[in-house]
């Protein structure tokens, strides 16, 4: 790409139902130089992630929206091209939400460097990022993992579920993970260790996940919602634990779906079995950022945590990109890699 030019990615229209090609339009914009104090981003590798389509959607939600017509928001690990800040200098690579663009212009102080010393950069977008920190905030301070208990995780081999089982194993938990496909399945048991793993597609799944939990489940860490949860709830046990992180089953929900009323039985269990189920979003924790890098930064360093990633190239990949994400097709934390990485 020359120098001169910046891709953008914007919202054209607001998605009904599943995001379509014709709901994102890619835009040739020139390079903006930095004003005073502020710095030129190239962006190296853009993150994708649920919670995008919550953002193109006008229902309120904790926290502002985009506009149709305006750049996607997003999180990306980049280059600094060009600096008016003392702190940063040409080279350094930086997180920041810069959006999905090929660079961007930023204020120092909504940047974070990246060690490339420390781990691969791409990293910083998943288990050493929001979503790896959002595994371990939820699990640790809602879920509360104790030894011998049995936690359940669904999208369990995606960015954030694969963290959790694997928290959960260190903290002496019985970690049973539920994916989409066979193959999933097979790496979250084979290479993350979880002691189980059962797929949702599978009709028999409501008794093969009670099958994979003889003693019950006491944490079970919301991904997504829809019918993993409706399986999950006859197997709960006294004070069992469920924090709600995410619901991606019902993000392309437009109507609610057909059948009988369930809140009767998720109240009775609620009372009965004295659950405590408790919804979050990550920067909930934000104190706690400090800790998660240390510990989770030595426990990738001992092998203790593995991850994976997902990696499409080029900018213009994202819009289908983060179609599959939504419909489970990618294996792994998705990333874009838009630019050159220069420290691999
Ligand atoms: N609260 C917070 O602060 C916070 C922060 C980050 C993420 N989250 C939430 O955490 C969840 C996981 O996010 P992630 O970034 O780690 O994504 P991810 O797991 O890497 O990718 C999404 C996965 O969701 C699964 N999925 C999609 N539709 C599904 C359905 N109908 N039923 C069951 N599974 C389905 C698919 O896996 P399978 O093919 O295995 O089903 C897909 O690969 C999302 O709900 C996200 O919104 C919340």
């Amino acid at each position: 790409m020359p120098e001169s030019v910046n891709r953008q990615i914007l919202m054209a229209a607001r998605p009904e139902g599943a995001p379509a090609e014709s709901d994102f339009e890619l835009v040739e914009t020139e390079v903006p130089a930095p004003g005073d104090g502020q710095v030129l981003c190239r962006t190296i590798y853009l993150s994708l992630d649920p919670y995008m389509r919550g953002r193109m959607s006008a229902a309120k939600s904790y926290t502002k929206g985009v506009e149709v017509g305006e750049l996607m928001v997003g999180g990306a690990v980049s280059e600094v091209a060009a600096s008016n800040h003392p702190d940063l200098k040409p080279g350094d690579i930086v997180f920041g939400y810069t959006g999905w663009q090929d660079f961007a212009l930023a204020e120092a102080k909504d940047l974070r460097k990246v060690d490339p010393a420390a781990a691969p950069i791409s990293t910083a977008l998943g288990i050493l990022g929001m979503p790896g920190m959002t595994a371990y905030t939820g699990l640790l301070n809602i879920g509360r993992p104790k030894k011998g208990e049995t936690l359940v995780v669904a999208a369990a081999s995606g960015a954030v579920g694969s963290a959790v089982g694997q928290i959960a194993r260190i903290k002496g938990c019985r970690a049973v993970g539920v994916a989409g496909s066979p193959e999933k399945c097979d790496f979250v048991t084979g290479e993350l260790g979880f002691d189980a793993c059962l797929n949702h597609q599978d009709p028999d799944f409501p008794a093969k996940l009670a099958e994979a939990c003889p003693d019950g489940v006491d944490i079970y860490y919301e991904n997504v919602g829809g019918a993993v949860f409706e399986a999950v709830v006859p197997l709960f046990n006294f004070f069992a634990r469920v924090p709600v992180c995410g619901l991606i089953a019902q993000y392309n929900m437009t109507e609610l779906p057909a059948g009988p009323n369930q809140i009767p039985v998720l109240m009775r269990a609620v009372l009965t079995k004295r659950l405590n189920i408790r919804g979050f979003i990550v920067w909930d924790f934000a104190e706690q950022e400090a800790d998660f890098t240390a510990t989770m930064g030595a426990w990738i360093r001992d092998g203790r945590v593995k991850y994976r990633e997902d990696i499409v190239n080029g900018l213009e990949n994202a819009p289908r990109a983060f179609m599959g994400l939504l419909e489970g097709k990618n294996f792994g934390k998705q990333i874009i890699h838009v630019a050159d990485d220069p420290t691999g």
